[in-house]
């Protein structure tokens, strides 16, 4: 049976809210829930989605079929660190729970760094198990994201029951 769409994944599918002819990273894409999501929205552009797991992207696959045969879903089996992206490549990277972008090393940041193009953003997407973990987050990714050249532009809080979600929104900055 098809995972349905979280309110957390809808919920941040509305924060990306990518425009016309973005070029669009999902990291860590699960069941392909936020690719639909995104590529529902996408009047031109395409979504590439890279997750490190066969198993996932299989799973996305039969989700996204329409999407992936009309070339609109891209899908790629790899860890972000050791995937195959052209620098510059993409308008708005996002990754929903993926937990590598806040324990450190956390090199992942780098590799956003390099494939964001100029003027792109990157979505962080948490939904912290314990109350009031939001500003630890935000605080946890700045510190891992700024050694790398990202960061924090903004914050977005959603209300998606049963816990609150962030999308720390990154941005190339000085240094
Ligand atoms: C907790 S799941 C979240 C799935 C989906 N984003 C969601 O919120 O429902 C994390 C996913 O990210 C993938 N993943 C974790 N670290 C990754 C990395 N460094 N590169 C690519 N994929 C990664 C895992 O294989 C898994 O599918």
């Amino acid at each position: 049976m098809p995972v349905a769409a979280s309110t957390r994944l809808v919920w941040a599918a509305r924060v990306a809210d990518p425009g016309p002819g973005e070029r669009v990273l999902e990291v860590g894409f699960g069941h392909g829930v936020l690719l639909s999501l995104l590529a529902a929205r996408l009047t031109s552009g395409s979504v590439l989605g890279l997750d490190r797991s066969a198993t996932m992207t299989a799973a996305a696959a039969a989700r996204n079929a329409a999407a992936v045969g009309a070339g609109t879903v891209r899908l790629q089996t790899a860890a972000l660190t050791d995937a195959d992206l052209p620098d510059a490549a993409f308008d708005l990277v996002v990754a929903v729970h993926v937990g590598a972008f806040w324990r450190p090393p956390a090199a992942e940041h780098a590799v956003v760094r390099r494939v964001l193009a100029e003027g792109g953003r990157f979505l962080l997407v948490d939904q912290p198990l314990q109350q009031g973990a939001t500003r630890s987050r935000v605080d946890q990714v700045a510190g891992l994201a700024a050694p790398h050249g990202l960061t924090v532009a903004a914050v977005h809080t959603g209300a998606t029951p049963p816990r609150p979600s962030i999308a720390v929104e990154l941005r190339p900055g000085p240094g």
